[in-house]
């Protein structure tokens, strides 16, 4: 059945591209019987000298779009590809899809506007493995099939300054809608995985994503960045940096450009990051946030729990964020409210755009062996406004600790007959920073 499919798929979807034959030309030490095979041959990475990079972009289903890509079980070695719209890739049990590491594979594009440079090097910057732009219904889903990134030789030439363009994300769908990820596994990519920029209506729901917790630079799981109506569901995903990190440009790029993150879901989650945090709202948060609801997450063996942060020159704002029925166990700092996040795309950002933090509330946190539960550092001219507790119980690992909540320029407070007893202290520390 699936091999009726594969190659069914392969007539009609994979389609040798003619003109990359030359870039491939020295992979390909054993030229090809035919030019377009109907079935491409599983690759053995030990033996094989013949590496194909195989290319699915609107040729897909005769060039009209739409179709499906199926991907049977066995390592499949490729270089970055786009998708299209109406199309459904099809991950089967046992399938693997490798990313090409070899980054002259790698197509450069044109640095988001809504970020002005790449992340690491100013002007262009490297695709995604797999992309996509102005798509609509689009699905990406299987049965727990892999797309691996083989990160690790980029992570190597970052940390040696090897690379010349800011590294490319794993999937990177862009200006598109109707989007549905499920039921696959997301591994170790080069640098964010999962990256859905300036999208409407995105399910991602039943994904694993893994990276190793140390020294795998950048790698956060999925980061909504200026995009609305997002559901991520029923997720597992242990990572080098941020599980999530919602965002929307940075500084002036990001404020011109203007295109908020809005009415994000995140639920049903197991997330871990060693380095960095569980879920993050920031730091590139220009465009605004808003109308972000957390529950039903575990963050565990982590540096931070819950994170919001900014910095003056980010402008936007980051309003109506619901956080219920957090686990936190094993934290470094539980929930971080941070406004000096100093680091910009160049000095040409405003230093008096100031963003604006309202409305955070905090509704049946639990936590376990936390070092430091709470830390909102707002600022004279970033004070952090409406912030409510409910029935938030974090245990410390230092119990004797007094400063349990650590806060300044933080306007709010507890709701609830019995509060929390931290929050005498965090009442007391309130009045420290006059408010
Ligand atoms: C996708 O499919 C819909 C419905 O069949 C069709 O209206 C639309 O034109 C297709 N879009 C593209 C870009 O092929
Ligand atoms: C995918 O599409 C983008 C945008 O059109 C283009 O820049 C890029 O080269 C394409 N990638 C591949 C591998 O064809
Ligand atoms: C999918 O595969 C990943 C990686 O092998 C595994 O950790 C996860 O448990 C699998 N998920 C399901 C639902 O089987
Ligand atoms: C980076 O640029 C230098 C100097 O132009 C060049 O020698 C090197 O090959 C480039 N490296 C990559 C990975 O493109
Ligand atoms: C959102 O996307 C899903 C999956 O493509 C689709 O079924 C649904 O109709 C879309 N919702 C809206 C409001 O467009
Ligand atoms: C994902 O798997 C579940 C359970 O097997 C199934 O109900 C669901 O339809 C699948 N999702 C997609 C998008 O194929
Ligand atoms: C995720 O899995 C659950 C349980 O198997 C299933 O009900 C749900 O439809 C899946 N999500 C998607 C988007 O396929
Ligand atoms: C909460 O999330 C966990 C882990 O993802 C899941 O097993 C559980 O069913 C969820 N609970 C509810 C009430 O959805
Ligand atoms: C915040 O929520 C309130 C009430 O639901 C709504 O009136 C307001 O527009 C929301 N603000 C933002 C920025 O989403
Ligand atoms: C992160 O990993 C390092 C090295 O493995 C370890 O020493 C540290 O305890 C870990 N931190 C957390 C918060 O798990
Ligand atoms: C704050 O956010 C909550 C949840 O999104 C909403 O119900 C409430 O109306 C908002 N309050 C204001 C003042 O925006
Ligand atoms: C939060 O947990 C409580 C107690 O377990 C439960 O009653 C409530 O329904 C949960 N709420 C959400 C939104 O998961």
């Amino acid at each position: 059945m699936l091999a009726a499919l594969w190659i069914v798929g392969l007539a009609s979807v994979f389609v040798w591209q003619g003109g990359s034959v030359d870039r491939l030309r020295i992979f390909r030490l054993t030229p090809p019987a035919r030019p377009a095979p109907l079935r491409a041959r599983a690759l053995d990475l030990r033996t094989s000298a013949v590496i194909r990079e195989r290319r699915c972009s609107d040729q897909v289903a005769g060039g009209k779009g739409g179709g499906q890509l199926n991907v049977p079980a066995g390592k499949w070695l490729t270089g970055p590809f786009n998708l299209t719209s109406n199309m459904t890739m099809f991950l089967a049990q046992g399938a693997e899809i490798l990313g090409i590491n070899d980054e002259k594979y790698w197509p450069l594009m044109p640095p988001l506007p809504s970020y002005g440079y790449g992340r690491e090097h100013q002007g262009p910057r490297y695709g995604s493995l797999i992309h996509g732009q102005n798509l609509v219904n689009v699905v990406i889903t299987g049965e727990n099939g892999t797309i691996n990134g083989q990160g690790r030789s980029w992570w190597t030439k970052h940390y040696r300054k090897l690379l010349n363009y800011t590294r490319g994300p794993l999937v990177q769908l862009m200006w598109s809608r109707n989007i549905v990820i499920a039921n696959i596994t997301l591994r170790d990519s080069p640098f964010w995985t999962l990256h859905p920029y300036v999208c409407k209506n995105v399910t991602i729901s039943n994904v694993t994503i893994l990276a190793p917790v140390f020294q795998a630079p950048n790698t956060d799981g999925i980061d909504p960045d200026s995009s609305e109506d997002v559901v991520i569901e029923n997720c597992y995903i242990c990572v080098g940096d941020d599980a999530i990190a919602i965002k929307s440009g940075r500084d002036q790029y990001g404020i011109s450009y203007g295109r908020p993150s809005t009415n994000i879901l995140i639920r049903n989650l197991v997330v871990r990051s060693n380095v960095s945090a569980g879920i993050s709202i920031g730091s590139e948060m220009s465009g605004g946030v808003s109308g972000v609801t957390v529950e039903n997450v575990t963050v565990w063996s982590s540096r931070r729990g819950l994170r919001i942060k900014t910095a003056a020159g980010r402008g936007g704002y980051v309003r109506n964020i619901t956080y219920q029925n957090v686990t936190l166990e094993d934290v470094r700092v539980g929930i971080v409210i941070k406004t000096n996040y100093n680091e910009h795309a160049d000095e040409g950002f405003d230093p008096k755009a100031f963003p604006e933090l309202c409305n955070v509330t905090y509704m049946g946190i639990r936590g376990r062996r936390v070092r430091a539960p709470v830390r909102i550092q707002g600022t004279q001219e970033i004070p952090v406004k409406g912030v409510t507790f409910r029935d938030v119980e974090i245990g410390m690992v230092d119990k004797k600790k007094k400063d349990a909540f650590e806060c300044a320029f933080i306007q709010g407070g507890p709701l609830g007959p019995s509060p929390p007893s931290p929050v005498l202290v965090w009442t007391v520390m309130m009045r420290r920073a006059g408010w």
